[in-house]
């Protein structure tokens, strides 16, 4: 299974600050081999970033977007927005959506079956708060946001999937979960695919751990039967770092 790791930038940095990381990391790409790379600058910068990785092998992604093509939504983004400045891929449902703005489980499904519609390919994020786990509901947990985020897909379309488990309490605290921990709930969410959709689904699935990810622990996440990849946050906004973290996933599954 091919590794995909993904640059959230969250709310950091100007068109300029993303232009020059962009052409700094590419000099690097002959590294990434046999991973996906891609970066999700703020929208502001997305034009920006597409045009700095022109010819390269990383790919862009946006970090949200409405489930509506046009209209009266103010401050909002669609779609075929995404896809004019250049955006293969997006991140949805992602924690600080949910638990800071409020977005819904029913919403997140809007945006996956929009987002599919418009062949982007989503980035699902979904994973417990630090309560949940201490009250033993993280799989309650993962499987009403899984519910609502693939409600009213086929299996078609469910097939091909990337979902970004990122336990909240990991989330740039620099506690990242145990190897232990992200297995089992990458082995839950595996199983619930080939429950609902099929085998050939659950087979094409990657799963991202997410959460405190950085060069000296990524290993031990892409090294997990369930786990093909990372969403990192922190660790991303440094060219070089975010190059070296790379290079360690690599090099923790050829070895
Ligand atoms: P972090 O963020 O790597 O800073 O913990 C991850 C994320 O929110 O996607």
């Amino acid at each position: 299974m091919k590794l995909i790791i993904a640059a959230n930038w969250k709310m950091n940095k100007t068109a300029a600050e993303t232009a020059a990381f962009c052409r700094e990391i590419s000099r690097d790409q002959k590294h990434f081999e046999g991973v996906d790379v891609l970066i999700c600058p703020p929208f502001t910068a997305l034009s920006s970033a597409a045009e700095a990785l022109a010819g390269s092998v990383i790919k862009l992604g946006a970090q949200n977007m409405y489930w509506e093509a046009e209209g009266a939504f103010t401050g909002e983004i669609s779609a075929g927005m995404l896809i004019d400045s250049g955006v293969e891929y997006v991140i949805l449902g992602h924690s600080e959506r949910r638990h800071l703005m409020g977005e819904k489980d029913e919403e997140v499904g809007m945006k996956v079956k929009a987002a599919l519609k418009n062949k982007l390919k989503p980035i699902i994020c979904v994973g417990e708060t630090e309560e949940e786990r201490k009250n033993g509901a993280t799989e309650v947990i993962l499987e009403r946001q899984l519910g609502g985020a693939l409600e009213g897909l086929d299996s078609d379309q469910a097939t091909g999937l990337i979902i970004a488990y990122e336990p909240v309490w990991a989330i740039g605290t620099g506690k990242a979960a145990t190897a232990d921990d992200a297995e089992s709930a990458g082995s839950f969410i595996v199983q619930y695919i080939r429950e609902k959709f099929g085998p050939d689904a659950a087979d094409h699935l990657r799963i991202q751990y997410g959460g405190s990810v950085k060069a000296e622990n990524i290993g031990s996440f892409v090294a997990l039967p369930s786990i093909a990849g990372a969403l990192v946050g922190g660790a991303s906004l440094e060219a070089a770092s975010f190059s070296a973290l790379i290079q360690s996933a690599r090099k923790a599954v050829l070895h």
